[in-house]
Formats: C-alpha cells, structure tokens, sequence
C-alpha cells in the first residue's frame, strides 16, 4: 500500500501551482514600479485613497508572502489542528494555497478568504481549483469587513495580509469568535511601522485577550495567541 503524502504542498497540483505563482511573483517589483507614482503615496497611509481604488490600481501585482512564511502558515495550522482559517487579503491566492492544504491534512475545514479586486478573486479561484484545494476554500469577493462579518464560530487561525489600515478593524470583527488560543498572524510589520503600529499596540498590550510578539521574518509577521 502506497503510505499516505506527509503534506499536501508536495503534492504534483499544489507544489507546481505555488511554484508557479512564486515565479510570477519575484516579477513584483517590476510592476510595482509601474504604478508606483500612482501607488506609493497611498500605500504608505501619506494620502488617503479609496481601499477598492488602491486594490484596482495593485490588480497585477502579487505581494505575497514568501515561500518560508507560506509553510510556517503550512506548519502553525498543522500544530493547532486548524480547521477554520480567515484571511484577510487573498490576492492571487499563494497564502491561500498554503491555509488550505494545512486544512486538509488536518482532515478537512475551510480557509474563508477574502479579496476586494474583482479580476484577482477570479483568478484566486482558477489557482485554487488548479491546485485541487477549491473544496476547503470559500474566498469572499468584496470588503473584508463586510464580507467576514458572518463568519462562523469557532475561528482556529487568522491571517491578516490585506491593506494595513483595515487590519485592526478586521481583528476586532473576528474577535468573538476566536477560540481560546487561535492564532492571529499579520504580515508585514516592519514595511509599515506607522500604519501598524496600533494594531501591534493592541495585541502586545496584554490587555486585549493577547499575548504576542513580532518575529524577524520577512518584513516582519506579528504572531498573536488568543488568550480569550
Ligand atoms: C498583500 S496582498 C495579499 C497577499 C496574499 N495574502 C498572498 O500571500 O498571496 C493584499 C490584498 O488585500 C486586498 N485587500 C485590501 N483591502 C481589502 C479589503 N478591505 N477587503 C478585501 N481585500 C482587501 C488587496 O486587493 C490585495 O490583493
């Protein structure tokens, strides 16, 4: 008898799709470049532009997390035996793929994703599907603040990687709903220090039902555990 795979991201369909966006991906920088003058000012909090106009003007652009961030995502929602994932800011769909081949490992649940720009939710989809991971996801087109009011208890594991203004907000929608140490992760903590800085107050105040620390990942991933 053939042993079952270890982990669905060595399977041929989820390790070729992430290969493939992660490729697309390093290409980021070249258009970032290109809608830079229309983007920066924006996405540094120094002019405040309309979320959904933003989304539109970065609909080609990746920003994902980065391949070792994916699998700690991959390894954390293994250790807890996550079955509801929620993330905030889905884009193309890598963190996504990463979420939901951990859910189903862990026997079956759901990653409710959630992307504001229409053309990149579809796309989201196709590479979900592509990767045979479609089952375990329910990605919401529309604000997450809207879209992720109705998510159901219990919530294992949050992933928050949307525009930075929104994730505090976010957090606070899915408080109630947290179970006793679920984990909060929130990407890119260090790229934007101002912006984020009172959401890192919040979850490292120790009075918010949070411990939590910022680890020197990538641009920094704030690692939060719900203490409830
Ligand atoms: C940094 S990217 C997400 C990358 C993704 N997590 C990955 O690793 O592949 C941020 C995404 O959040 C989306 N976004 C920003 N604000 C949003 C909101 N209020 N509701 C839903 N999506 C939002 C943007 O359109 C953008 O595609």
């Amino acid at each position: 008898m053939t042993p079952p795979t270890a982990s669905s991201l060595l399977a041929p369909s989820v390790a070729q799709t992430l290969d493939r966006l992660h490729r697309r991906a390093r290409t980021d920088l070249f258009r970032i470049a290109l809608v830079a003058p229309l983007v920066v000012p924006d996405f540094f909090g120094l002019r405040k532009v309309d979320d959904t106009r933003l989304s539109h003007r970065m609909r080609s652009v990746y920003v994902p997390v980065s391949r070792s961030q994916g699998q700690m995502l991959y390894l954390i929602a293994r250790s807890i035996d996550a079955r509801r994932i929620v993330e905030f800011g889905t884009s193309f769909g890598i963190s996504t793929l990463y979420l939901a081949s951990a859910v189903k490992d862990n026997g079956g649940g759901v990653v409710v994703g959630s992307e504001l720009e229409p053309s990149k939710h579809a796309k989201a989809l196709e590479h979900l599907r592509e990767a045979e991971l479609d089952a375990f996801t329910d990605v919401r087109l529309g604000d997450a603040l809207k879209t992720l009011a109705d998510v159901e208890a219990p919530v294992d594991m949050v992933l928050l990687d949307g525009w930075k203004d929104t994730y505090l907000p976010v957090l606070k929608v899915l408080q109630p709903k947290l179970r006793p140490r679920a984990v909060v992760l929130a990407d890119n903590i260090f790229t934007f220090k101002r912006a984020l800085r009172p959401y890192v107050n919040y979850v490292q105040s120790g009075t918010n039902g949070f411990v939590s620390s910022t680890l020197d990942i990538a641009d920094g991933f704030e690692l939060s555990v719900f203490t409830g």
